[in-house]
Formats: structure tokens, sequence, C-alpha cells
């Protein structure tokens, strides 16, 4: 298969030295990263010989990206990088970038009406994030640790409220699909986070902290879409199997 047959969700997880280039090149690589890298490129309009060219050098710059290579890593390490590194960010980001947009809103509010809208999507992902990130660190994350410890040891499945760990996934997609399109029309709004040439310091600042949010989320939703959930459906069928 050449690379531009393969998914763009496979080729950010054989190598996440990739997931800056897709980045930059604006092409979906977790909530739509089951497109081919051609039609990726097609639909972000980028030059397929640009993306490979972009992509060879990533992945001859090496080493530095390894450290992130999960596909390998234990669920329960994953797990814990997540909540910790994505997770905590969040936690960290939301009050920070809501004091901003106060601050911001106040000053340039009557001249720039879109921060308004803005600051409304902007709450709504975040309020949505917060449940979400409490369900996965509540029930689907504690259940995902304990099939990974079943698997290695005892080989019992465990008991959960919901027939099948397909059931909580689907739902984490279907949430991560949310707060993706409204992470779209901020992206929008704010002119892809390029602010006006007279805004000050702090309109800078919260465009600059937007987009960090925008980038952190899709490496985020990346670790768990592409590779924490595949792999607990894997490790539930596998202890199902065992049983019969
Ligand atoms: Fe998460
Ligand atoms: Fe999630």
């Amino acid at each position: 298969m050449t690379l531009t047959e393969k998914t763009v969700r496979e080729i950010a997880i054989d190598n996440p030295a990739t997931v800056p280039v897709f980045e930059s090149l604006g092409i979906d690589y977790c909530c739509g990263g089951h497109r081919p890298l051609s039609e990726a490129c097609e639909r972000a309009k980028v030059s397929v010989d640009r993306a490979l060219e972009l992509i060879a050098n990533a992945q001859s710059a090496g080493e530095p990206a390894n450290k992130e290579k999960w596909s390998r890593a234990a669920a329960a390490d994953l797990i814990q990088y997540i909540v910790e590194r994505h997770h905590g960010f969040i936690r960290k980001e939301v009050p920070r970038l809501e004091a901003l947009f106060e601050k911001v809103i106040e000053h340039h509010g009557d001249t720039h009406k879109e921060l308004l809208d803005i600051r409304e999507l902007y709450g709504a992902m975040s309020q949505e994030l917060f449940a979400h990130m409490m369900k996965e660190e509540q029930i689907l994350f504690p259940y995902l640790e304990k099939l990974e410890a079943a698997s290695f040891g005892h080989g019992v499945l465990p008991t959960a409220c919901f027939p099948s760990v397909e059931m909580p996934i689907a739902r984490m997609l279907a949430e991560h699909d949310d707060a993706g399109t409204l992470l779209a029309r901020i992206r929008s709004l704010a002119a892809d986070f390029h602010p006006p040439e007279s805004a000050c310091p702090s309109y800078r600042r919260l465009y600059a902290g937007l987009e960090d949010f925008d980038q952190d989320l899709h490496r985020h939703i990346h670790l768990e879409n592409n590779i924490l959930f595949p792999r607990a459906a894997v490790l539930e069928r596998s202890l199902r199997d065992r049983r019969q």
C-alpha cells in the first residue's frame, strides 16, 4: 500500500512526528482521520506532493517524536498521560482563556462583534468537555484499566453498567465530533486565529491561546479515537473469546 492510500490516522499512529505536519496543513487526523491521505489532501486543498515532502522530512527528523509513540504503550500508561497532559491542559486553560475573553470583550467587543459569538461557542464547548472528561475519568478509563489488567491476569471480563465497552466509546466518539465541530466554528469566526492588525497584546494572547487549545484537543482526540478506544474494543473481544 502506498502512503497516499494509507489513512491519515494510520500515518499519525505509525509516526507521531507527522502530527504537526497535518496540523500545519489543516488536515484532520483525529475525528476525520479515517480518510486516505490523498482524499484528506483534496479536502484540505493541499497538494499531495507537498504533504508527502513534509511527511518525509518529519519522518527523517526522527527521534524526539518517539517518546510520544503510544501505539505500543500499556493502556494504563496512555490513560495516565491523557489525564495528566490533556485533561489537565483543559482544566488549566479554560479559566485563563475565560478571563482573557472578559478583558478583550470589554475593550474590543463593540468593534469586533464576532468575539461575543466565539466566547459563547467556547463556553458551550468547555462545559461539554468538562462533563465529557468526568465520564472518561470516572467510568470509561477505570473500566479500560480493569480490562487490560484482566487480559494480563485472570482473564475474567470485568463487570460494568453497560453490555459492551463499544457503547460508552460510541458516546465519547460522538462527543469528540461535537467538540471538533464547535472548534471548527470558532476557528472560522476567529479567521484561523489571526488577530486583526490593531489587536492589543491581550487580544493576541487570546487568539494564541485558542489556537493552542485547538491543537491540543486534536492531539488528545487522536490518542483516544485512534489508539486507546480501538485497543479497548480488541481487549474486550479477546476476553469474551477466552470465556467461550
Ligand atoms: Fe479525554
Ligand atoms: Fe475524550
